[in-house]
């Protein structure tokens, strides 16, 4: 199968699940108020990625926390979990920026996905999904 479901009920507040997309990791993160609004307040300058790498939006899309979100349920955010440096997977709820933090090379994400600290050079990368309820995705 080339879709994967994810049941979003299953995810508590603040909790980030790993599913597997295509025999990739996916992290599913249900993130807090406090989370949103930290990634909200960051500035589009302040970004060493300012593409909202999205597979589901325009290329050129800025990386904005809306545009790295889910559409319309703002506090889910899902990315593919390998660190656009190497590929390594990312350690969730770790590092400076609160979001990812990659052990093989430090490089950090922020609660939206969005490397802050390199070497990685872009976003973590969001896979095509959507919702098909309030309380699943399909990815793929
Ligand atoms: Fe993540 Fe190098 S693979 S920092």
């Amino acid at each position: 199968l080339s879709t994967t479901e994810v049941d979003l009920s299953q995810v508590a507040e603040g909790q980030m699940v790993t599913v597997k997309w295509r025999g990739k990791p996916v992290f599913v993160w249900n993130r807090t108020p406090d989370d949103i609004a930290k990634a909200k307040a960051t500035e589009l300058s302040a970004l060493l990625d300012p593409v909202a790498r999205n597979a589901n939006l325009a290329a050129d899309a800025p990386a904005t926390d809306e545009n790295r979100a889910g559409e319309g349920h703002e506090k889910w955010l899902v990315v593919i979990g390998i660190c656009t440096h190497l590929g390594c997977v990312p350690i969730g709820h770790s590092g400076e920026y609160e979001g990812w933090f990659c052990p093989c090379h430090g490089s950090e994400y922020d609660t939206a996905g969005r490397v802050r600290r390199g070497p990685a050079p872009t976003n973590l990368d969001i896979p095509p999904y959507q919702f098909v309820s309030d309380t699943t995705i399909s990815i793929g």
